[in-house]
C-alpha cells in the first residue's frame, strides 16, 4: 500500500522548493532566460505544448519528474494498458487505449472492437444511402459529450449529408425542440447508454418512441426501422424493443467518458463518414504511442499532468480554466468538466482513506474572445490562483484571415498579459492618475499552457482528446485515487427517484428536512396537473 502522497519524499521535496521559490515570476523568469520557450514546450506532429508560462525552472521539472517516478506512474500506466484491474473499486480494467490500437488484444472489447467497426461501417453505408435525413442521439455524459465536441469540431467538412442531433437533458423542453423540426419518416434514434437504465436517456427515448407511433407514418415496425442502441446492457436494449441486430456494444471496461472511441461513436461516424471515424481513432492512437514511449521530460501528457499538480498543489490554484480559441472547440469546457472532475473529484484514496490534498479542481471555461468579456476580469485581477489551458488552431476553417490573425493575437496577448502583468509604474508611465494606478495595476505572474494545432482534423483532435485522457490517469495515480469510477453521483439519483413519488402523490406527508418540503409542497402548489408522455408535447 502506498504512503500517502503529502508524506512521499518527493512531494514534500516539492513542497520545500515552492517556498524557496516563491518569490521568482514568471517576468523574472522569462526575462532571465531568453530561450525559456525552447526548454520548456514540446512538439509532436501537429501539436505544440507551451508550459513556458507556468511558474516552472529545470529544478522544478526534475522534482515533478521525481514524484511521477515516486507514485510509479508508468508501472500503473503498463497495467492500464495491459488490461489489469486498474478501477479498484469495480475490479476492472480500463481499455479506452486498446480502442484504437487491436494490438493490444487483452479485453473482449480489443478482441470484438474490429467487428464492431466494420458494423459500424456497413451501417453507416446503409443510412447514408438511405431515405433517413436525421440522426439523433440519445444519451447524456459520456454518452453525448464526446460525440457531440467531435461532430461539432468537425462540421464545417460535412457536406450534404445526415443532420446530426444530441439529447441529452431530462428537461422535455429540449428533445421537444428538436423533434418539433423533424419529419419522423426520416429520423433515426441512437439510444447510447452504456447501463441502459440512466433516466435521462430512457425517458427521452419513450417520448421519441411516442413520438413515432403518433405520426402513424412510419408503419407499425417503427421501432426496427427507427432505432438502434449502443449498449453494454444487451437484455435491456432488447427489451425497450431495439432489434439484436440493431444493438452495438460497448463494454464495462469502457467508462463512459472514455467511450467515444467505441460504438458510442456512432453518431460522429453517421456524420462524417467512417474515414473520420478511423482517423480519429488513430490520431488518439498517435498520442497513446507518444503518451507509452516519450521519456517524462518530452511527454506531453506527462508535463500537462505534472504542471496541473504543480499549480494546484504547491501553488494553490483551486480551479483551472479551459479556453479553446477557436468556436470549433467550444464543447472543450464541458467536455473536460467531465472528463477531469468525474475522473478525479473524489475524496478518498485507492485504500479508502482521507486525500489529504486537493484532488480535482474545479474546471470551468469558454471559448475566447467571449470568455474574454465575461470571467477574464476574475482571471487578470481576482485574488484566486486560476491556472488556464489556451487552445487554439493555426488554421482557420474560413478564408477570412485577418480575423483569424485577431483572434490569436487575442488569445497570445491574453496569455502574456496574464503572465507579466502591468505594474503600477508602468501604469503611471501610460499617464493614469495616482488615484486610479491601483485599480489598472494587474499583478500579473498568472499561470498558463498553450496548446497549438497546426489544423483541426479527425486526427488532430484524437490526439488532443488522448492527451487530456491520459493527462487524468496520470494525475490520478498522482493523487492514487481510482479515476475510473463515479460513486459520488448515484446518491442523488437516487433521493431524486425517491421524491418523485413523493411529488405525484395525491396528499402525502412531506417528511423530508423542512427546505425539501417546502420546495416540493411550492411546487405541487403551482405545477400543472400529471400529463402523460403523448399529451405533454
Ligand atoms: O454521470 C454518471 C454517468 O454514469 C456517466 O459516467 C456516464 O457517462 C453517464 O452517467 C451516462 O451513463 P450511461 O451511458 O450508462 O447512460
Amino acid at each position: 500500500m502506498r504512503e500517502p502522497l503529502s508524506q512521499l519524499a518527493s512531494y514534500r521535496a516539492l513542497r520545500v522548493h515552492a517556498l524557496a521559490s516563491k518569490s521568482r515570476t514568471l517576468r523574472e523568469l522569462f526575462a532571465r532566460d531568453r530561450r525559456r520557450f525552447d526548454t520548456f514546450s514540446l512538439q509532436y506532429e501537429d501539436v505544440l505544448f507551451d508550459y513556458s508560462k507556468n511558474r516552472v525552472t529545470e529544478e522544478t521539472i526534475d522534482k515533478l519528474v521525481s514524484l511521477f517516478s515516486e507514485c510509479e506512474v508508468e508501472s500503473w500506466r503498463d497495467q492500464m494498458v495491459a488490461g489489469k484491474p486498474v478501477n479498484s473499486t469495480e475490479n476492472r480494467a480500463a481499455q479506452h487505449v486498446a480502442l484504437r490500437d487491436l494490438n493490444y488484444l487483452t479485453c473482449t472489447c480489443a478482441t470484438q472492437q474490429s467487428d464492431v467497426l466494420q458494423r459500424m461501417q456497413a451501417f453507416v453505408d446503409e443510412i447514408r444511402a438511405s431515405d433517413f435525413t436525421d440522426v439523433v442521439n440519445l444519451g447524456i455524459g459520456g454518452s453525448q459529450m464526446g460525440p457531440m465536441l467531435v461532430c461539432d469540431a468537425l462540421s464545417d467538412d460535412v457536406g450534404a449529408g445526415l443532420n446530426v442531433h444530441f439529447v441529452a437533458n431530462l428537461d422535455a423542453t429540449e428533445i421537444h425542440r428538436v423533434l418539433q423540426k423533424l419529419n419522423p419518416a426520416s429520423t433515426l434514434f441512437i439510444v447510447t447508454s452504456k447501463s441502459f437504465t440512466t433516466q435521462e436517456t430512457l425517458a427521452n427515448a419513450e417520448v421519441a418512441k411516442h413520438w413515432l407511433s403518433d405520426s402513424q407514418r412510419s408503419g407499425n415496425n417503427h421501432l426496427a426501422k427507427h432505432f438502434v442502441a449502443i449498449s453494454a446492457n444487451l437484455e435491456k436494449a432488447l427489451s425497450f424493443g431495439v432489434l439484436p441486430e440493431r444493438v452495438f456494444p460497448t463494454w464495462d471496461e469502457i467508462g463512459g467518458r472514455f467511450s467515444l472511441w467505441s460504438a458510442v461513436g456512432l453518431s460522429i461516424a453517421l456524420y462524417l463518414g467512417m474515414p473520420a471515424f478511423r482517423e480519429l481513432l488513430q490520431g488518439a492512437n498517435a498520442m497513446d504511442k507518444h503518451f507509452l514511449t516519450a521519456p517524462p521530460r518530452e511527454n506531453m501528457p506527462v508535463l500537462l499532468a505534472l504542471s496541473g499538480i504543480w499549480n494546484q498543489h504547491f501553488l494553490q490554484a483551486s480551479a483551472h480554466a479551459v479556453l479553446p480559441y477557436d468556436v470549433r472547440l467550444r464543447y472543450m469546457p464541458v467536455y473536460l468538466q467531465q472528463l477531469e472532475m468525474e475522473s478525479n473529484g473524489k475524496f478518498v484514496d485507492r485504500a479508502g482513506n482521507d486525500l489529504e490534498v486537493p484532488s480535482s479542481p474545479v474546471v470551468f471555461g469558454d471559448v475566447g474572445t467571449n470568455a474574454q468579456h465575461s470571467f477574464f476580469q476574475l482571471l487578470h485581477q481576482g485574488t484566486q490562483t486560476i491556472s488556464c489551458d489556451f487552445i487554439g488552431v493555426v488554421k482557420a476553417s474560413h478564408a477570412n484571415k485577418q480575423q483569424h490573425d485577431m483572434l490569436l493575437a487575442n488569445m497570445f496577448g491574453q496569455t502574456q498579459a496574464l503572465m507579466q502583468g502591468q505594474t503600477v509604474a508602468e501604469v503611471k508611465a501610460q499617464g493614469a492618475a495616482q488615484s486610479l494606478a491601483p485599480h489598472k495595476t494587474l499583478p500579473g505572474n498568472r499561470v498558463s499552457n498553450t496548446i497549438l494545432l497546426k489544423q483541426l482534423t479527425p486526427r488532430t483532435l484524437g490526439m488532443l482528446l488522448a492527451m487530456y485522457e491520459h493527462k487524468v490517469f496520470v494525475q490520478g495515480i498522482i493523487l492514487n485515487i481510482n479515476s475510473f469510477d463515479q460513486m459520488g453521483v448515484e446518491f442523488g439519483k437516487k433521493l431524486a427517484s425517491a421524491l418523485l413519488e413523493k411529488m405525484q402523490a395525491v396528499e402525502p406527508a412531506l417528511d423530508q428536512d423542512s427546505s425539501t418540503n417546502a420546495l416540493i409542497d411550492f411546487y405541487r402548489q403551482n405545477s400543472s396537473p400529471v400529463q402523460n408522455i403523448a399529451s405533454s408535447k
